[in-house]
């Protein structure tokens, strides 16, 4: 069966074309992921559960396009207004998924890291997309393969791993996993270039590249501190000025999500067990029980301001 698709697939039209591309979530990594993907000339739909969420990630992207604007065109105001009008315009919103899947090229999902949840999720899009419909996760740590199973599109399901923040950051893991057919890899890294990032091939391993060896160094980061080795100033301060990192360990884990750290180190424990490298850290599990989350919800190892300034 797969196999008969891929050869109906390689003499269709739609080998390579991405135009279409759904965002499922529209949280902090699928905003960013929507803007690189309108600002290059996609048609993007984001999907989130409520219209409130969908407000504030377009707000987002906007905030962010002027951000871009400003450094792209200098001062000059006619063509950083028709760049940001042109962006926005390729973004549309939905609360409804089965709707958006309908003419979607491309999916990328950038939900709650729970393996569960994503499945589920992926169960009910394979019923009700089309075909030609390549599905890809964002996910920071989670099997893609395990993903892949909960549709009847192994061979068109793979990885695509940005970074935070995506219009910034220039890498994207681009996951092969068991079942993923070359095609389908080389269109999604393929795509991702074409978005002016950078790819990188990946296996489908527990954190792929970056974050096996970041996560890691993040929580050992509030171990160091928990144990008593210094505060969680000097340790930031020691890494940004000690080894010129943009961002100290602990203020990135406040900037990525104190929740996504904790689940990516719980599935290194599930799929490494024992290796104290993946210990918890009581103070990481006790701020994702209180709901700080770091900046996304104005607390987590620090305070922060509206604009997500630290206090
Ligand atoms: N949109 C557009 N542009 C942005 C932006 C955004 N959201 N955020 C920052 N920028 C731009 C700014 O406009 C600015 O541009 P110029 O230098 O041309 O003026 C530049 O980026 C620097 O921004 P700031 O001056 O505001 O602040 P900064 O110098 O402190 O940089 C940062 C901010 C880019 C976030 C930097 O601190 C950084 O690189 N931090 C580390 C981020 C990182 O490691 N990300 C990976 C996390 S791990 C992950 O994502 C994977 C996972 O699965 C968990
Ligand atoms: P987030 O909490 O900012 O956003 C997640 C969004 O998904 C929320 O808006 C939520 O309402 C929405 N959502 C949840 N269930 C949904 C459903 N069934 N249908 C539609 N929308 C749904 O999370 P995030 O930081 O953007 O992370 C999203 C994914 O990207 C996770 O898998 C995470 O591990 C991965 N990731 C995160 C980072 C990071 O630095 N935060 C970096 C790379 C990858």
């Amino acid at each position: 069966m797969a196999t008969q698709f891929i050869r109906k697939m390689s003499t269709g039209a739609h080998l390579g074309q991405i135009q279409r591309v759904m965002i499922l979530g529209g949280g902090s990594m699928g905003s960013g992921i929507a803007q690189v993907a309108a600002v290059k000339g996609n048609d993007v739909t984001i999907v989130d559960t409520d219209d409130k969420i969908l407000s504030k990630s377009k707000a987002a992207i906007e905030k962010s396009l002027k951000r871009v604007a400003a450094k792209k065109f200098k001062g000059d105001s006619e063509k950083s207004d028709r760049f940001l009008a042109e962006s926005l315009a390729r973004i549309t919103t939905d609360t409804d998924a089965v709707k958006a899947v309908k003419d979607a090229d491309l999916v990328v999902e950038a939900i709650v890291e729970n393996l569960e949840i994503k499945q589920l999720v992926y169960k009910k899009l394979d019923e009700e997309a089309p075909e030609k419909t390549i599905f890809a996760s964002n996910t920071s740590s989670l099997s893609i393969q395990d993903l892949a199973k909960s549709t009847k599109r192994e061979d068109r399901f793979g990885g695509l791993h940005f970074f935070n923040p995506v219009p910034v950051m220039k890498l994207v893991e681009v996951i092969k996993a068991p079942g993923t057919s070359q095609q389908t890899f080389d269109i999604l890294f393929k795509w991702s270039e074409s978005l002016g990032k950078t790819a990188v091939s990946c296996k489908d391993t527990p954190g792929f590249l970056v974050n096996r060896l970041l996560v890691p160094y993040m929580i050992e980061a509030v171990r160091l501190h928990e144990r008593g080795h210094g505060s969680l100033q000097d340790i930031d301060t020691a890494m940004r000025l000690g080894c010129g990192y943009p961002m100290g360990p602990i203020e990135l884990i406040d900037y990525v999500g104190v929740d996504i750290c904790k689940a990516v180190t719980e599935v290194y424990q599930k799929a490494m067990p024992g290796n104290p490298l993946f210990d918890s850290s009581p103070s990481v599990d006790k701020l994702v029980e209180d709901g700080k989350l770091g900046i996304k919800t104005g607390e987590g190892f620090y305070k922060y301001g509206a604009k997500g300034q630290k206090l």
